[in-house]
């Protein structure tokens, strides 16, 4: 063979051969870089916009809410902080509200039962509103604070304890009542037990339970976003089952207003407890205005209570509660227990 033709062979086969070297890193470029991009995808399969991207074949192409679950994998428990929480909350009770797109969503179950679908709650909450006569402000109430404890993701129940006729009011005995019959229907662990016309303004202020019994009302609009006096703990709190045990729950001999949430305080504070609380601008809330209650006027014994909260709280509190169920209605949001527990 001429040495020329030889040499012409010899770069032929070189150009084939660099075409064939282009090709391959042009492969495996692409392949690397989509692998990448799916593995950038993967890291955030719960964005927290309460939306997620359908993740099943590597490109995102539908959305979903965020109550959509993969069915294959076991629920993992819900984080310390939940990723929903958006802050503060505008609240407004100048317009009335309207439940009705609440009472569709398909999340919430008869009797205001929720729990998260995306992950296992931490704790099981039973929230225990005592009540008589205040149903405008319950709707404000179910409207603001539903939302609030879906973001929280806890798993709850809304438990209305209406005190039946119209004799004198009589809060901490219906908060009692309100442990007893939550407890029979759910194995709850913690209780917030909240007036009904108390709304937070931000959803950091999670609704559950602490080491110590917890004071969530610490910043009401009432009291010019301030704690009255130290010792307050009124409005809204929260204790486990094992924190209400430990003071025998709460007195049942305060009838008309005042006194009993000091009592309360006292009882702990005697079982060796400390008052666990946001800080005063988590904890801001508001108070819906009205006047008065009839039958729940102040009661003049409070002081003399108070004062006598050691020798009596061994033999009065959910030891020694008695009442009678009247009546148990469902309502989509909320569960209403109206009993009858005496009077003074
Ligand atoms: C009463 C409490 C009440 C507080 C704030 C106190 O004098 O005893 O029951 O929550 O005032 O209004």
């Amino acid at each position: 063979m001429e040495p020329r033709a030889n040499f012409s062979l010899l770069h032929k086969a070189c150009a084939v051969l660099v075409a064939l070297c282009t090709l391959h890193i042009s492969v495996t470029l692409l392949f690397y870089l989509r692998d990448t991009g799916n593995e950038n995808e993967h890291a955030r399969p719960w964005p927290g916009n309460g939306t997620l991207r359908s993740i099943s074949n590597g490109t995102s192409t539908s959305t979903m809410t965020s109550t959509a679950v993969p069915t294959t994998k076991a629920l993992e428990k819900c984080p310390e902080t939940s990723p929903l929480l958006v802050g503060p909350i505008n609240v407004d009770f100048s317009q009335p509200v309207n439940l009705s797109e609440m009472r569709q969503d398909p999340r919430v179950s008869e009797g205001g039962r929720y729990k998260p679908r995306e992950c296992v709650s931490l704790q099981k909450v039973a929230l225990i509103i005592p009540f008589r006569h205040r149903d405008e402000h319950l709707k404000y109430w179910l409207y603001y604070l539903h939302p609030v404890l879906q973001r929280q993701q806890l798993d709850y129940g809304v438990y209305v304890i209406e005190q039946d006729g119209e004799d004198t009011f009589n809060r901490a005995k219906l908060l009692n009542v309100g442990y007893a019959e939550a407890l029979k229907e759910y194995n709850y662990d913690c209780f917030v037990f909240s007036d009904v016309d108390l709304i937070p303004l931000d959803d950091r202020n999670t609704y559950r339970c602490f080491d110590q019994p917890r004071h969530l009302a610490v910043s009401m609009d009432k009291f010019g976003f301030r704690l009255p006096y130290n010792q307050y703990f009124g409005g809204v709190s929260a204790m486990s089952k094992e924190q209400y045990l430990k003071i025998n729950g709460f007195p049942n001999d305060y009838w008309g207003w005042g006194g009993e949430d000091d009592d309360i305080y006292n009882r702990l504070t005697f079982r060796g407890m400390s008052v666990s609380r946001p800080d005063g601008v988590i904890g801001r809330c508001k108070m819906i205005r009205h006047s008065r209650d009839k039958k729940n006027e102040p009661n003049p014994q409070r002081f003399d209570r108070i004062a006598h909260t050691r020798q009596t709280m061994d033999s009065d509190g959910i030891n020694s509660l008695t009442y009678r169920v009247v009546r148990t209605e469902k309502d989509k949001l909320f569960t209403k227990i109206t009993v009858d527990i005496g009077k003074p």
